[in-house]
């Protein structure tokens, strides 16, 4: 029997409860057989959740890019790691093998280490899905520098925020990004975020569009040339298996974004393991992760899970609709594609267009289909089983997080027999419990609760970059001794897992995750605004659309609400970015508060949802007469 290589129901379960009785183990065995380490660990793992600290292969060193390139080149050298497919369907497809993907990664490490990147460095990534964006991550690693990718959909406030969070020197950037028929000039974001970052010294600018941009004498150098000069060999430095190998932020319900840190050895153990098990990945199939690389799912699912085992990982440029929505289904014909892994909310997209699209296509390629995300509602489930699988190809919600480095529930294909909208079983090594609001542990099956997970996992984050006592209250205090993941779920009478949704402040709008403090903090700068709130209300293809309610300041009362409705979007976008605009805005007299000052945002919550047959007790708020106010001027 393979640990590392399940393959019916029964094995899942043999492999399921070793991983439980005896995790240090089971991850040492996976962790010797598949890996390249440079010197072996002298401790599996070392926890304690009340600190909280986690330590997996402590002592062992290893450099990931030497798992994820140089050991492949003996046995896959001429087989494509990256198969790139730009925006523009009328240009030809790149194939970048191992052996190219190596010397690429060796160049851009070297030209880092001329600008000066050291080791434990952080260096903050703003690309398009282009492969230098992949080969920046994997050039960082290379030289043990710790790569910040930033979403290249983010404004240059949020961009500064996040670099001047983690103090990056270096920024990776380019000239610009083609997404659909749109250009977008990221070159201008960036110099508007480093106006506010003091501390960067260099950026190196990728040339992609062409487009006209300003180099900032001293700092801003154009990549291609440094690339062109460089060295193609570059040693890796070797790090330890506990040492940092990227931030990523994340949302968080309050407070600025949280700078998620992992570790070396057990992500690397954890997302290429979960890789090959999730995706029943072979040899000779070409696997597509449509998500951004500017997200987790990128990081472990394009390029760190795929790599480790000498995959063949697709990479998208460009835009589900463009030129029209038939794109997805024309690349995989194309490129054959044999692991297909998206979000809900492009399924929910594409089904509202015309059939034709998908069936003008051969998708008989396909084995895997899989969703991360969000939770994916049963109708967009069966059109995804229905039309693009033909019933044929296995359907795995994969429920996981930023913060757990890898998926965390999903169904095995060809083993987890799957049901719509349940996420179904525990990867090996998973261990879920389920808490009442009280905090007691709820046991058996047929229950829902709030979800945790009460043991370590390789690749769990280990901290929030510069604020380890955010990290412990954020996860670590809710149910003591467990991890806390801000999800409800249930469990059905089988032990299948249905992630409910978040139980925090945590808004999911078209997958991605967004505070609500955050966003309010964007709409109070506006003069005329005396406060506000954000609340989630479900949305046909994006889940859910965000729902502002603002109270004017008297001088802003007079004021053209249309005219104040585009201005506090624009707030919006230049503080967070497009994805966080609210949808639809309410102004109202007054928001429901506890006589403590707290919005009861549940009741607002009811109102943006249609749903006020039951708002429950309002006769303890402060101001109960406003909730009839705001229902009586609803725009729901
Ligand atoms: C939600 C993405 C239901 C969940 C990898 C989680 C899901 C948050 C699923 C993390 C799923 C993710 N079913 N909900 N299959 N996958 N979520 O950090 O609320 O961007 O806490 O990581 O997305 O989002 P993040």
């Amino acid at each position: 029997m393979s640990n590392y290589h399940i393959k019916h129901l029964e094995e899942y379960w043999q492999v399921y409860r070793k991983s439980v009785r005896n995790p240090e183990n089971f991850w040492e065995e996976i962790a010797e057989e598949h890996f390249l380490w440079r010197k072996r660990w002298d401790k599996v793992l070392s926890w304690d959740f009340s600190k909280p600290e986690i330590k997996w292969f402590e002592g062992a060193r290893l450099n990931i890019t030497e798992n994820c390139l140089d050991r492949h080149l003996a046995v896959r050298a001429d087989k494509t790691a990256i198969l790139f497919e730009p925006n523009d369907p009328a240009k030809e497809a790149e194939h970048i093998s191992y052996r190219q993907l190596h010397e690429r990664v060796c160049r851009f490490a070297n030209v880092l280490a001329d600008q000066g990147v050291e080791k434990g460095d952080r260096v903050c990534i703003y690309l398009p899905m282009i492969p230098e964006l992949a080969v920046s991550l994997l050039a960082c690693a290379r030289l043990g520098a710790v790569h910040s990718v930033v979403f290249a959909g983010f404004s240059a406030t949020a961009l500064a925020t996040r670099i001047n969070d983690c103090d990056c020197k270096t920024v990776i950037c380019s000239d610009g990004s083609y997404r659909g028929k749109k250009t977008i000039d990221l070159k201008t974001i960036v110099d508007q975020a480093l106006e506010e970052c003091p501390g960067v010294e260099t950026s190196l600018v990728v040339k992609r569009t062409g487009g006209e941009v300003t180099m900032k004498e001293g700092r801003d150098q154009w990549l291609q040339p440094l690339l062109d000069a460089a060295d193609a060999r570059r040693e890796a430095t070797i790090v330890d298996a506990e040492d940092p190998l990227f931030v990523l932020y994340t949302s968080g319900s309050t407070g600025k974004p949280k700078g998620m840190v992992h570790t070396t050895g057990g992500y690397m153990v954890y997302t290429a393991y979960t890789f090959k098990n999730a995706f029943q990945y072979r040899e000779n199939d070409v696997y597509w992760c449509t998500a951004d690389i500017g997200w987790i799912t990128g990081h472990s699912y394009i390029v760190y899970g795929p790599l480790a085992n000498g995959a063949t990982t697709v990479m998208f440029e460009g835009v589900p609709s463009y030129p029209d929505y038939g794109r997805f289904w024309e690349i995989v014909e194309k490129h054959k594609v044999t692991q297909f892994y998206t979000a809900p909310t492009a399924i929910r997209a594409l089904a509202k267009e015309n059939l034709d699209y998908v069936n003008q296509h051969d998708l008989s390629s396909l084995k895997v289909l899989g969703t991360v995300g969000e939770p994916i509602n049963e109708e967009a489930w069966h059109w995804y089983n229905e039309n693009v699988g033909k019933k044929n190809s296995p359907i795995i919600d994969t429920w996981w997080q930023t913060e757990t480095g890898g998926i965390m529930i999903s169904p095995i294909p060809y083993s987890t027999p799957t049901i719509p909208t349940f996420a179904t079983l525990p990867m090996p090594g998973v261990q879920p419990v389920l808490f009442d609001e009280n905090g007691k542990e709820i046991k058996g099956n047929s229950v829902e609760g709030r979800l945790a997970i009460k043991f370590p996992w390789p690749s769990i984050a280990r901290t929030i970059y510069g604020n380890h006592e955010r990290y412990r209250e954020t996860y670590f205090s809710a149910y003591p001794g467990t991890y806390f993941t801000g999800d409800g779920a249930l469990r059905d009478a089988v032990g299948y897992y249905r992630i409910t949704g978040r139980v925090d402040d945590v808004i999911i709008v078209s997958g991605h995750n967004l505070g609500t403090a955050p966003i309010e903090d964007a709409i109070n700068e506006h003069p005329a605004v005396a406060e506000s709130a954000i609340v989630g209300y479900p949305h046909d293809i994006k889940g859910n659309a965000l729902y502002g309610y603002v109270t004017l300041k008297e001088t802003g009362e007079s004021r053209d609400q249309d005219n104040l409705r585009k201005e506090i979007n624009q707030l919006i976008t230049d503080r967070i970015g497009p994805i966080a605009k609210l949808q639809k805005i309410q102004f109202t007299t007054g928001l429901p508060k506890t006589r403590s000052g707290k919005i009861m945002r549940r009741i607002l919550r009811k109102i943006a949802g249609k749903d006020t047959s039951n708002l429950g007790d309002i006769s303890t708020l402060l101001n109960p007469e406003v909730v009839q106010n705001i229902m009586d001027e609803s725009l729901a």
